[in-house]
């Protein structure tokens, strides 16, 4: 799956994914600085902390009560479209997503 990540200012990283990978490790496998993913995917640090715009939040499985939780401690403000990269899958679902990153993680 194709992935882009979009940083503040305004930076494109288009990577490919191992399929079924979770969005924080193709990430930080490919450089992708600003997602730290501290806790390893344990889904209790918020520091893979991503915006997703609303078409592509519909075509995602919902994020799980846990994720939800911890969405309230990041780092940059929460949105709408916050996810943790870290709970959210590269495959056919997320293939082609644009990823927008936070100005902070910490
Ligand atoms: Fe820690 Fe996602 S890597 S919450």
């Amino acid at each position: 799956p194709r992935i882009t990540f979009v940083s503040p200012d305004g930076g494109r990283k288009t990577i490919d994914a191992p399929d079924g990978e979770t969005l924080m490790r193709a990430a930080t496998q490919h450089a992708v600085d600003e997602i730290l993913g501290e806790c390893g995917g344990a889904c209790c640090c918020a520091t893979c902390h991503v915006y997703l715009d609303d078409a592509s939040l519909a075509r995602l499985p919902p994020a799980s009560e846990m994720e939800r939780q911890v969405l309230e401690f990041t780092a940059a403000p929460r949105r709408k479209g916050s996810r943790l990269a870290c709970q959210v899958l590269a495959d056919r679902l997320s293939d082609g997503l644009i990823v927008e990153l936070p100005a902070t993680q910490i």
